[in-house]
């Protein structure tokens, strides 16, 4: 079975994040053969990357470095949930991304953005980082608009948003478990390398 994580990528107080990212697990849940998990950036609390060599060199130092690589290794895909600060995603996530390497490669991910004009510059900004890291990101995405899916602040998503989930999901799934036969591949490729 596929297991794939939400990642709530702003850490504020106060943010909007958590709210959208407990909408999108709570419709994810509904959905049979898969698991879903709320990974929350702030229960994490990454420093600012303090690792002496790049994540490539697959070298981890940190105790809270191996951590995190451990939980990305768990996952066949990702559902990013990003906020636009800035016309980009924000510094937490970027942070958490370049903190590890091959944990990310030959996976699938979607996003779901907010913003005054629904994030998507954020998700933009996403796909060229993650392009880097051999992960596949699919087209459908949701951005929910500050304006229309907001009332007061609090998240109101009308039922189109919602719908817009599902084919969110399909693709993720799908391609997070054609991905699989890659990984497999370049894991078999890494243990002949080293007999
Ligand atoms: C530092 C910062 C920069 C922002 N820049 C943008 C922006 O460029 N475009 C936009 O649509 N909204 C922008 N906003 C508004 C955010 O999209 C909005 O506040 C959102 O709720 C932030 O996510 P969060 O509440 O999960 O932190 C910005 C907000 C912050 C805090």
């Amino acid at each position: 079975m596929s297991k794939i994580a939400i990642i709530i990528g702003s850490t504020r107080p106060g943010r909007n994040g958590e709210a959208v990212a407990r909408w999108v697990h709570e419709n994810a849940s509904q959905r049979s053969d898969v698991e879903y998990e709320l990974v929350d950036l702030k229960d994490w609390d990454l420093p600012h990357l303090d690792e002496a060599l790049p994540a490539a060199a697959g070298q981890y130092a940190g105790e809270h470095t191996k951590a995190w690589a451990a939980k990305i290794a768990e996952f066949d895909g990702f559902i990013f949930v990003t906020p636009e600060y800035n016309h980009g995603t924000s510094g937490a996530l970027k942070n958490a991304i370049d903190y590890v390497g091959a944990e990310w490669y030959n996976k699938a991910a979607g996003f779901v953005s907010y913003g005054v004009f629904g994030g998507a510059r954020a998700v933009e900004h996403l796909r060229l980082v993650l392009s880097q890291l051999q992960v596949a990101t699919v087209s459908a995405h949701v951005g929910l608009s500050l304006a229309h899916d907001f009332e007061n602040w609090q998240l109101k998503p009308t039922e189109q948003q919602t719908a817009a989930l599902t084919p969110l999901f399909d693709q993720v799934e799908s391609w997070s478990a054609a991905l699989k036969t890659v990984r497999e591949a370049a894991a078999e490729e890494d243990e002949d390398e080293a007999a």
